[in-house]
């Protein structure tokens, strides 16, 4: 069984590499995205500090669906171009919102958030969703944070294509 040993970087970037280093572990051998998806999730959401949503939304054809997650009840649907996940995917550019208010058409799914950043999933050209994390905590996400998130996102897309 799987079990995460305790993250002692000393820095963001070690932070992520370490954690990255685990969430290969944690899907090595498995595809199925709902799996991977749901423990990909526990994962970060129980190693990063500030946090109160982390999760997956995935593209149905038409628009964003939620899929698993850690945090409070969230919007079920977003249209692409709608709020940040919407932004993330129609732009195919990582989101990082140092102020939810201050972002135009921010959709409030739990009024704890104070600041977001999502990343766009792609296989290729073929949209699969946004990787999701909400914070309590103003400006909470930097430019450390965006290449972890992206480098864990990627991991979470090779899973599912992974022999
Ligand atoms: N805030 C997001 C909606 C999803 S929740 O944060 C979980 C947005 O504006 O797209």
């Amino acid at each position: 069984m799987f079990s995460a040993a305790p993250l002692e970087a000393t820095s963001k970037p070690e932070l992520y590499l370490e954690l990255a280093e685990q969430a290969r572990g944690l899907l090595h051998g498995e595809r199925d995205r709902i799996a991977n998806a749901a423990n990909f999730a526990a994962l970060v959401y129980h190693a990063l500090p500030d946090l109160n949503w982390a999760g997956f939304y995935f593209f149905d054809g038409n628009e964003l669906v939620v899929g698993p997650f850690q945090g409070q009840p969230a919007c079920i649907r977003i249209a692409l171009g709608a709020g940040v996940c919407g932004t993330a995917a129609a732009t195919r550019q990582t989101q990082v919102v140092r102020d939810v208010n201050a972002f135009p058409g921010h959709i409030a799914c739990d009024s704890a958030s104070r600041s977001e950043i999502v990343v766009p999933l792609y296989d290729g050209e073929r949209l699969i969703g946004v990787w999701d994390v909400d914070s309590p905590r103003l400006a909470r996400f930097d430019a450390d944070d965006r290449a972890g998130m992206e480098r864990l996102a990627g991991i979470f897309v090779d899973s599912l294509r992974a022999a």
